[in-house]
């Protein structure tokens, strides 16, 4: 029933982001210029909230555009009703909803849709990651000055010591591929796809990683924050390799050189 009424939400969101792609919708500021949300956004999340409150009223929500409805259960659904929007306003097809499911403080399911390219990612934790219901699996890529790499960069935090400019830089200068396509959770399946070798970000949300984290760790990957540590969604940063390239890339992060 739970993995239904992700399925029955994932395609419902993904079904409204199509719908409007090709009218118009509303496009306004949240806080600083261009960190953009839309019209769809919201219909998105209001459709996800009224199918997980449909089947699982007294279930917790923690959702991008409305915060956290917290109630006395221990499953909470981490919500990304549009992630990749300034890709969606742009009609760039580069953008996904993303819901991951938490128990006891655990993720244990998640899914991500892209319905442009119809590309369904679902993950159970120890059942493996799927795409469009196929297994996949992480690359092989065993140096990380060989790999094909992908980042997202915040709209604050840029230049920190070891920060987001710092460590693009170090990486492009080695002539390594650095994708930034706007969308972490788009990012993060494509590394359980093994199209990526790895992908970091310095500054994310939960409800931007919940469900790519298990996809990664599900295909095969290692997900940690930006110590090293075990990954925790509800700080900050995040680095989702193969696992073979990890600690090269997280050197790196950390300051060290290639
Ligand atoms: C953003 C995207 C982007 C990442 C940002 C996120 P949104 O999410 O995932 O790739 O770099 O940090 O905020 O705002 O499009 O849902
Ligand atoms: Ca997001
Ligand atoms: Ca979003």
């Amino acid at each position: 029933m739970v993995k239904q009424t992700l399925y029955e939400a994932t395609n419902a969101a993904a079904a409204i982001m199509k719908e409007y792609a090709n009218k118009n919708f509303t496009i306004s500021n949240k806080e600083g210029i261009n960190n953009l949300v839309t019209e769809v956004d919201h219909k998105c999340e209001d459709a996800i909230f009224s199918i997980i409150k449909k089947n699982f009223p007294n279930h917790n929500l923690l959702s991008e555009e409305s915060g956290e409805f917290a109630h006395d259960s221990n499953h909470k659904w981490i919500i990304d009703p549009l992630d990749g929007t300034v890709n969606y306003a742009n009609r760039i097809p580069i953008c996904c909803v993303s819901i991951g499911i938490e128990v006891n403080g655990e993720i244990l399911m998640g899914a991500v849709y892209n319905p442009f390219i119809n590309e369904f990612y679902f993950a159970e934790k120890d059942r493996g990651a799927t795409l469009n219901d196929k297994s996949i699996n992480v690359s092989s890529t065993d140096n990380v000055k060989h790999s094909c790499l992908a980042t997202g960069f915040p709209y604050t935090y840029l230049d920190v010591e070891n920060g987001p400019l710092e460590v693009f830089g170090k990486l492009i200068r080695k002539s390594i591929p650095v994708r930034r396509l706007g969308s972490a959770a788009m990012d993060l399946c494509w590394v359980a796809a093994g199209r990526f070798d790895g992908f970091y970000e310095h500054k994310l949300n939960a409800w931007d990683s919940a469900a790519g984290y298990l996809i990664v760790q599900e295909a095969g990957g290692k997900v940690t924050d930006m110590k090293g540590n075990y990954y925790n969604p509800y700080q900050p940063g995040i680095i989702a390799t193969n696992g073979i390239i990890h600690q090269q890339l997280l050197d790196v992060i950390l300051g060290g050189d290639l």
